[in-house]
């Protein structure tokens, strides 16, 4: 009789474990995200969950911000606003490589190099500080730098608002967009940021899995979900629904001369090799990655992490198992760069 019931109970604990383990990621992350297993995030770290990609904050059914946008857009792509006539910001920020330049360091006037890689300007609206050492807080004030910069555009402020004012196709667009001829160095930078700010990703397939199509990933692809939220500490830094936690961390992850990225805006010394959090929604067609562009392959950029750097505390040591899933999870993030129609440049 004892060893029925012996018998009966083991059969009992085998059917619950099965069942459990049934349970594959797929189901698990199949549903509503506040029921997802806990994430490894240290204490005190504050983060949001992964989520689902927002829309541009910029409203494109409003026919008066659609001008200042077509305005943007113009000077965006216009040679003229650089010294030599021969750059524009879209050399370096191009639209068919995800609005970034595929090089490591960007070239610049007469062939300067930069000295950092030039980040993707997708989802910069959501950024709170811009650049990689968080120098400028709006897009409206970033758009002076390149313009003013040696290396960049060569030019200055004065010498582009006289050639813009000479082109009447530019006067018709700034009255479009803000009711008066009028041009002047703030209404550009508001053009130009209104335009930045309708540059967003496309949904990815991870996007599509939140939206409801379980089919969207791969079992690989979960399994990297699964390890980017846990085992592997990402979510320590990359979270929320851009996956940037809109801080500045040292991570060391890069191979070029020293940079004290944070430092040199704030001076603190905490800050020294600080560097922005980046986005990582389309990474797998943003690289070469860092603020250096010192890596271009993301297999290298997984081994430095799953030995756990020093830099931050945050960062976690992990098994390199968990690496192909890791980058899986990356493809499942990115989606590769839309057409674009290139507007008109006025004369
Ligand atoms: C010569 C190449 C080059 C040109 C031209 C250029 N950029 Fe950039 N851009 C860069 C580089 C490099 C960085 C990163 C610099 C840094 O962080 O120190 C950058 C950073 C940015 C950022 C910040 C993105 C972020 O995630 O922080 C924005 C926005 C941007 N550029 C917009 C523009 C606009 C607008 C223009 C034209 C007025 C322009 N760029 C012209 C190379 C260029
Ligand atoms: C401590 C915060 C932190 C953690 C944890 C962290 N990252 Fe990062 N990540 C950063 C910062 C900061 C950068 C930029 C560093 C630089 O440019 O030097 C970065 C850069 C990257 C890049 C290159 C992006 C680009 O556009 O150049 C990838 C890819 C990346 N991280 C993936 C991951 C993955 C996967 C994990 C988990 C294994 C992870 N990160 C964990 C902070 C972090």
């Amino acid at each position: 009789m004892r060893k029925w019931f012996v018998i009966i109970l083991l059969a009992a604990v085998v059917t619950v474990c099965i069942s459990f383990s049934k349970e594959s990621l797929r189901d698990i992350y199949s549903r509503p995200s506040s029921e997802w297993p806990k994430p490894l995030v240290d204490a005190g770290v504050q983060w949001t969950e992964l989520a689902v990609l927002p829309a541009s904050p910029v409203d494109l059914q409003n026919d008066s911000v659609k001008n200042v946008v077509e305005l943007g857009k113009a000077l965006f792509f216009d040679t003229r606003l650089s010294g030599s006539e021969k750059i524009s910001c879209a050399t370096c920020h191009k639209p068919e490589l995800n609005w970034t330049d595929g090089i490591e360091k960007s070239l610049g006037h007469e062939g300067a190099i930069n000295k950092r890689n030039s980040p993707t300007i997708q989802n910069s609206w959501f950024y709170k500080r811009l650049f990689w050492d968080g120098r400028s807080s709006s897009l409206q004030d970033q758009a002076f730098a390149p313009i003013n910069s040696s290396s960049e555009m060569h030019s200055d402020m004065p010498d582009v608002m006289r050639k813009l004012r000479r082109i009447n196709g530019y006067k018709e667009l700034f009255k479009k967009a803000f009711d008066s001829d009028e041009i002047n160095p703030d209404k550009m930078a508001e053009a130009i940021a209104t335009f930045e700010k309708t540059i967003i990703s496309s949904k990815s397939r991870f996007d599509q899995f939140l939206e409801g199509n379980k089919n969207a990933l791969t079992e690989q692809e979960l399994k990297g979900l699964h390890a980017f939220r846990t085992k592997t500490g990402c979510m320590n830094c990359h979270n929320g629904s851009m996956f940037t936690d809109n801080l500045f961390h040292r991570t060391n992850l890069s191979f070029g001369p020293v940079d004290n990225g944070l430092y040199n805006t704030t001076h603190k010394e905490e800050d020294r090799q600080k560097f922005k959090t980046p986005s990582l929604r389309d990474v797998m067609y943003t690289g070469p990655w860092m603020h250096d562009g010192s890596i271009s392959d993301m297999l290298t950029i997984m081994e430095l992490y799953r030995k756990g750097p020093p830099g931050s505390p945050l960062l976690k040591p992990f098994s390199s198992k968990e690496i192909e899933g890791l980058i899986a999870f990356l493809r499942a993030i990115s989606s590769p760069a839309e057409p674009f129609i290139k507007p008109v440049i006025p004369d």
